[in-house]
């Protein structure tokens, strides 16, 4: 009866998930969507520690699990509420990585129950060790770039001896399953060894700007991780929900990868972006840039039937998203129609602008999506560009040694006249020059982004 409840709790909180990783789709119904997985995974949880049980005796040592869940959950909502909107991707890491870390340790701890009973069994541990290690470790060094505090690193034939360091571990792990020698505890204790090793090195030569990239694989990774913890308890729940995280992030890395038009090998072995240094290309002046007052800003703005804003990084760092909001009301009360266009990778993680601009509560409807946004800008009066750079380079389009080449834009120069709001001439995330703030049709607005939108909206409320 008690195993039935069990097995009906968990085909509810199976399904929480893929409903909630549903309503995740859509801004809208986001916030709910995680509620509602969170709320399977609570009964999931409850369900496993008060129902399972293994020949007639249940889990026991609840001192230790309800701990564990105390210091876990005031952590966890310290972390999540104090967390900055730029610093989302580094958490996200370190959370994943967390996620890979406790895949592992169900494998170091199984190995030594069921080592001897089924070489399917030693199968699942080992793969659920080497994964989760390498997203472990991995995952630690993605947050560790991202905040600045680990440096890209990479020597001289690093991606050879990647690779042999992968041939390495597989050929051990195929040794150990098939073979199971009487040293099988030193060989298992060295493939975690060499996982760990494999996740730093794999992760420590990728440019700082295809980090949201890696950390999305490594998402992947940690869910195929947890899968094989749900196969190795026979847990259905954790299956489904290791079988969801681990698809989630390969399409997230597949669709990541599109949005920049580049392939995943490209991303794994071509160094790209320095985490905002400036490479060899940047610092050539590409010629003479103008720049457009807050008063003309602010009279070219109102008088304008039609105004598009391009969000980027910038707003993100300036955290400009209320005052944006702000400016698109006003415009909107003198009659002008305004609305954003969504690069699929503007900002540092997939959606960031989305997220940073329903805080603000713009209403979602007047975030268009690139292509739709790009067939508007030939009738458009003002593209007000807000702390964005890489997104609207034409470079992507016609430099062909540029390392952005192929990566779709938003065409702003189609609309009548560009407005550039960043603090400098400096350039992006990829570290090159944009030719856009130095065409005719381009104005320079110099400035933070929070600071330049209020000066706006009262220069624009005294017109
Ligand atoms: P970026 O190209 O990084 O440009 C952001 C610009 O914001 C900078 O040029 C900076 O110029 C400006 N800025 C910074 N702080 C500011 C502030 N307080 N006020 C005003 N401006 C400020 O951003 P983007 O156009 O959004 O492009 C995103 C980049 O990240 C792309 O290269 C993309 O490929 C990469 N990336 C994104 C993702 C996802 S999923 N979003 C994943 C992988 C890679 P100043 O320093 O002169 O102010």
């Amino acid at each position: 009866m008690e195993l039935n409840l069990l097995t009906f709790i968990y085909l509810v909180a199976s399904v929480t998930f893929i409903v909630g990783l549903k309503m995740l789709s859509h801004p809208d119904s986001a916030r709910n969507g995680n509620r509602v997985a969170a709320f399977g995974m609570t009964l999931a949880i409850l369900g496993t520690i008060f129902l399972y049980e293994k020949e007639r005796a249940r889990l026991g040592n609840y001192q230790w699990i309800f701990g564990g869940i105390l210091i876990g959950t005031i952590v966890g909502t310290l972390a999540a509420k104090r967390v900055k909107m730029t610093a989302m991707p580094e958490m996200v890491s370190l959370f994943n990585g967390m996620g890979g870390a406790c895949a592992a340790l169900i494998s170091l701890v199984e190995f030594d129950h069921l080592v001897h009973l089924d070489p399917g069994f030693l199968l699942i541990i080992v793969l659920g060790l080497i994964i989760g290690s390498v997203s472990f470790a991995g995952s630690i060094i993605a947050w560790g770039k991202l905040n600045g505090s680990i440096k890209d690193f990479s020597f001289k034939g690093q991606h050879i001896f990647n690779i042999l360091l992968l041939g390495v571990i597989v050929a051990l792990a195929t040794y150990l399953i098939v073979l199971l020698p009487s040293n099988a505890a030193f060989i298992f204790y060295t493939l975690f060894f060499l996982s760990l090793l494999y996740g730093i090195f794999f992760v420590l030569p990728i440019g700082g700007a295809d980090m949201p990239v890696v950390i999305s694989l490594l998402n992947s990774f940690t869910g195929v991780a947890a899968a094989c913890g749900g196969f190795l308890y026979d847990n259905k729940v954790m299956l489904t929900g290791g079988i969801l995280v681990g698809a989630a992030g390969t399409l997230l890395t597949i669709l990541m990868c599109r949005a920049m038009n580049r392939s995943l090998t490209n991303v794994l072995i071509g160094s790209f972006g320095g985490g905002g240094k400036t490479n060899a290309t940047a610092g050539t002046a590409a010629g003479i840039h103008k720049e457009i007052s807050l008063s003309d800003t602010a009279v070219l703005m109102s008088y304008a039937t039609k105004v598009y804003i391009v969000p980027g990084y910038g707003l993100a760092v300036a955290q400009a998203q209320h005052a944006c909001h702000e400016l698109e009301k006003l415009l909107e009360s003198k009659g002008v129609d305004v609305k954003y266009a969504i690069h699929p990778v503007a900002g540092r993680m997939p959606g960031h602008m989305n997220v940073l601009l329903a805080e603000a509560d713009v209403p979602y409807e007047k975030l268009l999506e690139m292509e739709q946004a790009n067939d508007e800008f030939p009738t458009t009066d003002v593209v007000l560009i807000l702390g964005a750079n890489d997104v609207v380079n034409p470079a992507a389009k016609s430099d062909t040694s540029s390392p952005i080449y192929g990566m779709p834009i938003l065409d702003v120069e189609l609309a009548k006249h560009v407005i550039v709001n960043k603090r400098s001439m400096k350039p992006g995330y990829a570290g090159i020059e944009n030719e856009l703030f130095f065409r005719a049709k381009t104005s320079m607005l110099f400035g933070d982004a929070k600071k330049v939108l209020q000066d706006l909206v009262a220069e624009i409320k005294n017109l």
